[in-house]
């Protein structure tokens, strides 16, 4: 019986034109995870890491490492929050959407914080210190309605206390 030779596998060749060390960096976590649509999440997050957003440019390089079509990267990156299409600001403000704050207000101290930063969700503030976004549930339901910056879990908040917060304990992350 005559033996059959293993499949040639192609060793994954990248390069990226710019020559920014950050591409060699995902070159080798793309090697490490393989070259292939399952390693998708793992690449993404590391690409997210040494550049702080998935801008375009980013997504093509993935896509095409990665040989999955460029749409698909997008709708992965679109529907989980934690990868960010803009640069984003050094602290993340996550305000809690979830029911439990939902129906204690999380709404009306949004609409707070946006007015005291002078931003949108989702938008960045000037001084690129702060992102403002919203989530489901941070895991602080008893602390409702709730807010997270970065690791910090801040509860019990009403509109009424939002000024004070962005004067006092925001200023701690400045
Ligand atoms: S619903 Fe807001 S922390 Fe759970």
């Amino acid at each position: 019986m005559k033996v059959q030779p293993p499949e040639a596998v192609t060793p994954f060749v990248a390069y990226h034109p710019s020559g920014d060390e950050r591409f060699a960096v995902l070159d080798r976590t793309i090697e490490q995870y393989g070259a292939h649509p399952d390693a998708l999440i793992q690449v993404l997050h590391m690409a997210q890491q040494l550049f702080g957003y998935l801008s375009s440019d980013v997504l093509r390089y993935v896509a095409a490492s990665l040989k999955i079509p460029i749409a698909l990267v997008y709708g992965v990156v679109s529907f989980y929050h934690l990868f960010a299409l803009v640069p984003r600001g050094k602290h993340q403000i996550m305000v809690c959407r979830g029911t439990t704050c939902h129906v204690r207000g999380a709404a009306q101290i949004l609409e707070r914080l946006e007015q005291q930063l002078g931003v949108k969700e989702s938008e960045t503030t000037k001084d690129n210190v702060f992102s403002l976004h919203s989530a489901r549930c941070i895991g602080a339901c008893a602390l409702a309605p709730a807010i997270a910056v970065d690791d910090d879990v801040y509860g019990k908040l009403t509109p009424d206390k939002i000024p004070k917060f962005c004067q006092k304990d925001l200023k701690k992350y400045v």
